[in-house]
């Protein structure tokens, strides 16, 4: 039998750089998923892989290397022994800020838990997921593999001192929309938060106060999100993007993308994952806002993709 598995995409409502410093963060996975399928065939242990997830043009071939790294290390993290034949497809598209590599990493270690009959649960795969996502981002907090096994709204917090991460899942009273909006850009998550801790080490008093703004930034998102106070939701999304402006992990594309949709009458906007390309989540709720606001990103040229949170 051919083994199936499914991860989520996500994106992150508040939290991307600060979470890999133990901050808290509130990621949500989002109905487009990546799947994998995965089949023992004969041949020297290692895998083939065939690639038909849709994806941002130059992705799979500037991301290559970092997905081949992922793959062996999920293999052999979850120490398979045999050949396999792995093939990826699902309707999430391939690209920076959305969780691509996670999702993936998830999908597969889901469906080599199958293939091989080993009675993970969500912790394990969650663990082999991390280890996938070591090769892209080089320390990862968790926050993407965690949104991408086990979906829905979470809190997440690193354990910087190694113990388990807090993983809380949030309720809310019903979905909402929002529209993603694609820079075209792709974004080497290992650089960018390379360049935040080189930043940080450079210029402690700055970037430390920064972050305490993000402390409370995120308390009260909490609290509006847990009353479903999208207005004051989405205020609070546009401060976290003027933070995330202030330790340099923005640019023109992402700016653009937040003003044009703010102007379009977005309750919040902000990047969404690494930055510095990949995505950024505008805050749409109800149908009609949703669609002005998904064809204002249109009618700048960039990519848009309406779906839904919670
Ligand atoms: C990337 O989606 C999120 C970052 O915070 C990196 C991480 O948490 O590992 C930029």
């Amino acid at each position: 039998m051919v083994g199936g598995g499914k991860g989520f995409g996500k994106t992150i409502l508040f939290g991307e750089h600060f979470v890999v410093y133990g901050l808290e963060g509130i990621p949500c996975a989002f109905a487009q998923v990546t799947t994998a399928e995965v089949k023992k065939i004969p041949g020297e242990k290692g895998y083939d892989l065939v690639d038909n997830r849709p994806a941002t043009p130059g992705y799979k071939e500037e991301k290559k290397g970092e997905y081949l790294a992922l793959i062996s290390r999920v293999l052999e993290y979850m120490q398979i022994p045999s050949r396999v034949q792995i093939t990826l497809g699902g309707d999430l598209y391939a690209a920076s800020g959305v969780g691509a590599s996670a999702s993936c990493a998830a999908s597969i270690a889901r469906a080599v838990n199958d293939e091989f009959k080993m009675g993970w649960d969500d912790e394990q795969i969650n663990k082999a997921a991390f280890e996938g996502e070591t090769a892209g981002s080089g320390t990862p907090s968790g926050i993407d593999n965690t949104a991408a096994v086990y979906g829905g709204f979470l809190l997440f917090k690193k354990n910087i001192s190694g113990g388990a991460n807090k993983i809380e899942i949030v309720k809310i009273k019903k979905p909402f929309e929002i529209v993603l909006g694609n820079s075209g850009k792709t974004a080497l998550t290992k650089e960018v938060v390379g360049d935040v801790k080189k930043l940080k080490d450079a210029e402690p008093d700055r970037i430390n106060a920064i972050f305490k703004e993000y402390e409370q930034v995120e308390e009260e998102a909490k609290l509006a999100l847990k009353k479903y106070d999208l207005k004051k939701l989405g205020q609070l999304m546009d401060k976290n993007h003027k933070l995330l402006q202030g330790i340099t992990v923005s640019c023109k594309e992402l700016d653009e993308l937040v003003a044009v949709t703010k102007a379009a009458g977005a309750y919040g906007a902000k990047l969404t994952g690494t930055g510095r390309g990949g995505m950024m989540i505008a805050l749409t709720p109800g149908k009609e806002l949703q669609d002005k606001v998904a064809k204002a990103i249109e009618a700048k040229g960039y990519a848009a993709t309406k779906t839904t949170l919670g």
